[in-house]
């Protein structure tokens, strides 16, 4: 029987990745819900430009988009209102504005509305900040996935690197605790770690045994 397994933990922990590769070994589909947030951000950006805009706006385009998951070979694109923005989504702009956008009430109400409907026939894995606690509270496997900021800043700074970003890895560690503290403390659905979630640490994990370790909760 094919599970519900959630995924939650802070910016940088490896989720995506080590999701999306548990999600292919075992046959499941793979959902970024921090993707569908940055969907939004990207929306405000593109309607308002870079900080031209209140908390209404971020609601109403919220409200007024269509978010679509396809998956293609296995890896998920996103579309927004019809136009394919999976790179366009991971810009170091949407970045800086996105926990503001997952802040605001409207917004999470819609994007976890179309998260539960995903979830409903099983087979999944989803990562993101609310997934034990709000959206998938009846998960079979939560798992809260860190590693320590340092760690977390280094593989970022990797990662923007081979995208050709220029990116400093200092100021990238002080953004990433921005956005740690900002998704930790808002009102709405902070991150948080519920009592049942095992709690993985990769810090000194490679992928591999991070992978494996989360197959081994799996089954
Ligand atoms: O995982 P990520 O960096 O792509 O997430 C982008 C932002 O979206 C992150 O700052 C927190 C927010 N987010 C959220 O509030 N709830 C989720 N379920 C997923 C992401």
């Amino acid at each position: 029987m094919k599970k519900v397994i959630a995924i939650d933990g802070p910016a940088g922990a490896g989720k995506s990745t080590l999701a999306k590769r548990v999600a292919q070994r075992l046959g499941y589909i793979y959902i970024d819900t921090g993707a569908m947030y940055r969907s939004v951000a990207w929306k405000v950006l593109q309607t308002f430009g870079s900080d031209n805009f209140t908390d209404e706006d971020i609601a109403a385009a919220a409200y007024n988009l269509t978010v679509a998951l396809t998956y293609e070979n296995g890896s998920q694109r996103i579309a927004v209102d019809g136009v394919d923005v999976s790179e366009a989504i991971r810009t170091p702009a949407v970045t800086s504005v996105v926990s503001r956008v997952a802040a605001i009430g409207q917004v999470r109400e819609k994007m976890v509305d179309l998260q539960k409907k995903m979830a409903a026939d099983g087979g999944v894995i989803m990562d993101g900040r609310d997934i034990a606690s709000k959206v998938l509270p009846n998960a079979d496997v939560k798992i809260f996935l860190t590693a320590s900021i340092e760690e977390r800043a280094n593989r970022r700074y990797k990662e923007l690197r081979e995208k050709g970003f220029a990116v400093d890895l200092t100021k990238l560690q002080e953004e990433i605790a921005a956005r740690d503290k900002a998704d930790s403390e808002r009102e709405e659905s902070p991150l948080v770690q519920v009592p049942e979630a095992i709690l993985l640490d990769t810090t000194n994990m490679n992928l591999n045994e991070a992978e494996a370790a989360i197959v081994k909760l799996v089954e």
